[in-house]
């Protein structure tokens, strides 16, 4: 068994984050997301992993993942000239992949369940193709399945107008060498992709094995804002465990699950978990509430922050309104005059939302 994980297309719904770099790269609880799949492959015993990577974020994406020794796997990297479908990324990889089963993973999800318990229903009945799926409440977003009362998929549809039921595909999939077969035979959607809820779906009109499986547990697309912010906030909840290795000063509390990374110090200030603060970054007279993450080389001083997301070399300063449900991007400045300000002065890039609340 060999897995792919898709980790090219142009990540349009997370902008701005995603103009200067990969979405799969965007961190949930100071994790690349994309990580969080090479993990979930490895921990299943799958050890040779193809990343598809495209040409403007191949490098960054390859720079940060490496080889995969420090994952116990093997990863060698597929580019994908051009967005051109989640099938069209299975047939560049199929040189990669040759006549293994495989299991593909799309980059951007994030799944609760243990894999191995959809590779030993794939195994054990012998399937062609398995998908996932999780009921949701806006299935126009997702590929949509049909299914029969035993779980065989009786049809696929990609972001339908009208859903022929509310079950969501996840993006993780296994299939058998007879899809590369499959999505020779399909043509382009309308939106000029090659569809792998094509591919699926002509397996099932062939009366392949195709099989669908309920997820149980939370699942995670992170396409947009709220999605990382959700995510973020479910794996806090559920993975984070304490650890201070950087510096915390008397006159600070740190309470509950807190990780705190080396070369940071924390001077007068009020850490309240599950929060991550990543390495050499500067907090001083700060209110850091649940759900919070912060990545490296950050500084936050005279600032109150509460489920948000803070990325690498940003610095707040001067903002005791609290900042809640925010991603600040990396390197991004916010500051605030000591008095009322009676002017506000911005440099925002393109697609930012800025909203001042009460
Ligand atoms: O998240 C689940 C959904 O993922 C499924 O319900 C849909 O059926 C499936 O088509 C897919 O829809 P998305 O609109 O979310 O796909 P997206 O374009 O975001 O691409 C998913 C991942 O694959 C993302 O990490 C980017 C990568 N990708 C995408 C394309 C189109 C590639 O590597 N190459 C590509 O050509």
């Amino acid at each position: 068994m060999k897995a792919i994980i898709l980790s090219g297309g142009k990540g349009t719904r997370l902008r701005p984050l995603t103009y200067t770099g990969a979405k799969q790269l965007v961190p949930v609880a100071n994790k690349p997301i994309l990580w969080y799949g090479i993990e979930a492959i490895a921990a299943a015993g799958i050890t040779e992993i193809g990343i598809i990577i495209s040409p403007e974020t191949g490098d960054e994406v390859k720079a940060k993942t490496g080889n995969g020794d420090r994952f116990g796997a093997k990863i060698t990297y597929i580019l994908q000239d051009q967005p051109a479908g989640l099938a069209h990324a299975v047939k560049i990889a199929q040189p990669f992949l040759g006549d293994a089963p495989f299991v593909m993973y799309l980059g951007d999800n994030l799944v609760q369940s243990d894999l191995n318990l959809f590779l030993e229903n794939f195994k054990a009945k012998n399937l062609d193709a398995l998908t996932l799926l999780c009921p949701v409440s806006n299935p126009s977003a997702f590929g949509v399945a049909k299914v029969d009362a035993e779980g065989r998929v009786l049809q696929l549809v990609e972001k339908p107008k009208n859903p022929p039921s509310n079950l969501a595909l996840v993006g993780i999939y296994l299939f058998s060498n007879i899809i590369h077969n499959a999505i020779s035979c399909i043509k382009p959607s309308a939106r000029g992709e090659l569809e792998i809820t094509d591919a699926i779906q002509y397996l099932i009109d062939q009366k392949s094995k195709v099989e669908a499986y309920k997820l149980e547990g939370w699942w995670l697309d992170t396409g947009k804002k709220d999605d990382l912010l959700e995510a973020n906030r479910i794996i806090l909840d559920t993975c984070l465990v304490s650890s201070v290795l950087g510096e915390v000063d008397e006159q600070s509390s740190v309470i509950g699950r807190v990780q705190i990374g080396s070369g940071t110090k924390i001077v007068n200030c009020t850490i309240r978990g599950p929060v991550t603060i990543g390495n050499n970054c500067h907090l001083e007279n700060c209110f850091v509430g649940p759900y919070s993450s912060v990545a490296d080389q950050v500084t936050l001083i005279d600032a109150d922050l509460e489920h948000s997301v803070i990325l690498q070399g940003a610095k707040v300063e001067g903002i005791h309104q609290r900042i809640v449900d925010s991603v600040i991007g990396q390197r991004a400045h916010l500051k605030v005059a000591p008095k009322r300000p009676t002017a506000l002065r911005f440099l925002i890039g393109d697609d930012c939302q800025i909203e001042l609340c009460n």
